[in-house]
């Protein structure tokens, strides 16, 4: 009978005699080190620490953590050990974290893990193997860190059907994009996080939008009830964003974020990441520095808000060991059906559009042309003064329209001599 089956009934039966959840640690980074300083510290009724696995774990050993739990580099011998109810992966990664956590959900343990990219792209198969050897995968760290949007959609909000997501849901862009609104350009703004270890050496992950979009894959299955590729979700990275669209956003009674979005309308899925116009007044806009937000909206329960510490190693914990606490306590999850579905980015959506050009008569007249040809309506062209004419800023907003349309006409303008760079193309969330 598979361990995580044995333990979940001796606590169902009585929980003052119940066996403690053994648990070994794989990965003593930012995480890892967390999740057992509050194992070591709070010591939660019914989970106990007994193992630590890291490579080169001398380096590891730290002197708070108690004499009973053995370090080792021996992830084998854990994997098969009769003696380990949960292996809680934090490591990260595919290769080899995955091979581990499918190995110990196929030897009848769960696992709780907080790796979005694994959850995003294997999260139902290792679900499925996890049901059929009865044990559990638990992932409530993978989105949004410490804020409970998981638990949240897997319980308060699975009665609801969500229509539609928006979330901020990468902490290292939200410092820097919210930096960059009380000035500074993205280079300086990016130095500074990496310096404070808000952002990796090589960012791409982050400002690339990969991260974002991998969660947001895995709320799409959770709360629409939809499995797409996370590869498949349109993503633009931030780093073409400047001052002066800070500048232009503000004119606009908006600031930029990076949003991760998704919708479902008529049987269409469409998803994005990337910068995004939102307005000064909204709450995406009140998230500052390393702060997430989602906001779910629900057919009948209409908006729900989550915001909070989306990344760190003592918020994310919490949410660790919260699905440690749950699967020691028996809670069940409701496990909602979703089927694999098409994504695409067809949002009908006001853009802000930013030209910057070596300056000449009749450029207004051509872009305007090329918009007028897709049936794309202007709202505003703003140009702001004191820029040279050899590299000239202006921008052009225009009323909902098709992504698709919108993209058919830039790609009209791209080629033309007078761009000093590829126009940047937001949308504006209204
Ligand atoms: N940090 C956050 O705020 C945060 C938030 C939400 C989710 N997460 C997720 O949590 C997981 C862990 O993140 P983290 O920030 O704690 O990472 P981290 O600080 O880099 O810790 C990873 C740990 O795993 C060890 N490790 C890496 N590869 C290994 C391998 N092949 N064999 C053995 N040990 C290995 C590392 O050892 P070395 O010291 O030798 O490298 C390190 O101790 C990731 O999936 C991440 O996406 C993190």
């Amino acid at each position: 009978m598979p361990e995580a089956k044995n333990i979940s009934s001796s606590v169902a039966a009585s929980p003052n005699t119940r066996r403690p959840l053994r648990i070994a640690l794989f990965g003593f980074g930012t995480v890892g080190s967390s999740v057992a300083r509050i194992l070591v510290d709070s010591k939660p009724e019914g989970l106990e620490l007994t193992h630590i696995y890291n490579r080169n774990v001398a380096r590891k050993k730290a002197d708070w953590i108690p004499a009973s739990v053995t370090w080792t580099e021996d992830a084998e011998a854990l994997l098969t050990s009769p003696e380990i109810d949960v292996i809680v992966e934090l490591v990260g990664g595919l290769d080899p974290a995955g091979v581990w956590v499918e190995r110990a959900l196929a030897a009848g343990k769960s696992v709780v893990s907080a790796n979005k990219k694994l959850i995003a792209l294997k999260g139902v198969e290792l679900e499925n193997l996890a049901v059929s050897t009865g044990g559990h995968l638990k992932f409530g760290a993978a989105v949004a860190g410490g804020i409970p949007v998981i638990p949240g959609l897997e319980q308060g909000l699975s009665g609801d059907r969500i229509r539609s997501i928006l979330g901020i849901l990468n902490g290292t862009c939200n410092f820097i994009l919210s930096k960059m609104q009380t000035g500074g350009e993205y280079a300086t703004v990016l130095a500074e996080a990496q310096a404070k270890g808000y952002a990796e050496a090589d960012p791409t992950e982050d400002v690339g939008g990969f991260d974002a979009r991998s969660k947001l894959a895995i709320l799409m299955r959770l709360a629409m009830r939809v499995e797409v590729d996370p590869e498949g979700i349109a993503r633009q990275p931030i780093t073409a964003v400047s001052a002066v669209d800070f500048s232009y956003a503000r004119d606009l009674g908006c600031t930029i974020r990076q949003v991760a979005r998704a919708e479902q309308k008529d049987g269409a899925v469409a998803a994005s990441v990337g910068p995004v116009l939102v307005a000064a007044q909204s709450p995406l806009a009140w998230s500052r520095g390393t702060e997430n937000m989602v906001i779910l909206n629900g057919q009948y329960g209409g908006n729900v808000v989550f915001s909070g510490h989306g990344a760190g190693g003592h918020p994310t914990a919490v949410a660790v060991v919260s699905d440690l606490l749950a699967l020691a306590y028996d809670s069940r999850r409701v496990r909602v059906p979703s089927k694999p579905a098409a994504v695409d980015a067809e949002f009908e959506s006001a853009h802000y559009i930013r030209f910057t050009v070596k300056d000449r008569p009749g450029i207004v007249a051509e872009i305007t042309g090329a918009l007028a040809k897709e049936k794309i309506n202007i709202r505003a062209i703003v140009q702001k003064e004191g820029f040279a004419e050899s590299a000239l800023p202006f921008v052009v907003t225009v009323e909902p329209c098709k992504a698709s349309a919108l993209d058919r006409a830039l790609a009209a303008i791209r080629s033309q001599d007078y761009l000093i760079e590829p126009p940047l193309n937001l949308q504006i969330l209204e």
